[in-house]
């Protein structure tokens, strides 16, 4: 995985790798709660999901032609790319291809985390975030869920006043 800052070009496919110039280092993004793994077997995959709890997953293969065409594929990346939050841990471990997760850092500004086949990453409740296919408009990811997910995506700004957010903020004020 790679993370750095986000350039915050509008001009420029959401799907471009957005390279602001400046890389961030993995504990960084752990002082904003994010954790990052690189699981080469299932098995390390399989030992995070017991000691944070998850009882299930499912397989995601999102790609223009599973979704039903350009025009519902390019809909469901404006769906991922609107900023917001959830209410419980988000965990995503890359199968094949690729993606863009985008984290708000503590001063607001973009961080975009590049993942690969193989990366795991994991974002704290209250964090908010989007997502995105890379150009290879291909991912094939596992989703990993909790007995009772809360999985609904409350979008910003209607999500400010969620009392995970100012949890999330708590946790990471003293960072
Ligand atoms: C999700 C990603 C798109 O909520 O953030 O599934
Ligand atoms: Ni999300």
């Amino acid at each position: 995985m790679k993370t750095y800052y986000h350039d915050n070009r509008d001009d420029v496919d959401q799907r471009e790798p957005h390279f602001g110039g400046e890389e961030l280092t993995p504990d960084q993004l752990k002082d904003i709660g994010v954790l990052y793994y690189h699981c080469n077997d299932i098995d390390s995959v399989d030992k995070i999901a017991e000691e944070r709890n998850y009882v299930s997953r499912d397989v995601i293969q999102i790609t223009p032609e599973k979704l039903g065409g350009p025009e519902a594929y390019a809909e469901k990346l404006r769906t991922f790319y609107a900023e917001h939050l959830h209410e419980d841990e988000e965990i995503r471990y890359i199968l094949e291809g690729e993606g863009y997760f985008d984290v708000r850092e503590k001063n607001d500004r973009w961080v975009r985390c590049a993942l690969e086949t193989g990366d795991l990453l994991i974002l704290p409740a209250g964090i908010y975030h989007r997502f995105t296919l890379t150009s290879k408009d291909y991912v094939k990811a596992l989703r990993l869920f909790k007995e009772q997910p809360r999985w609904v995506a409350i979008n910003r700004p209607i999500a400010d006043d969620n009392p995970y957010r100012s949890e999330y903020l708590t946790s990471i004020a003293a960072n």
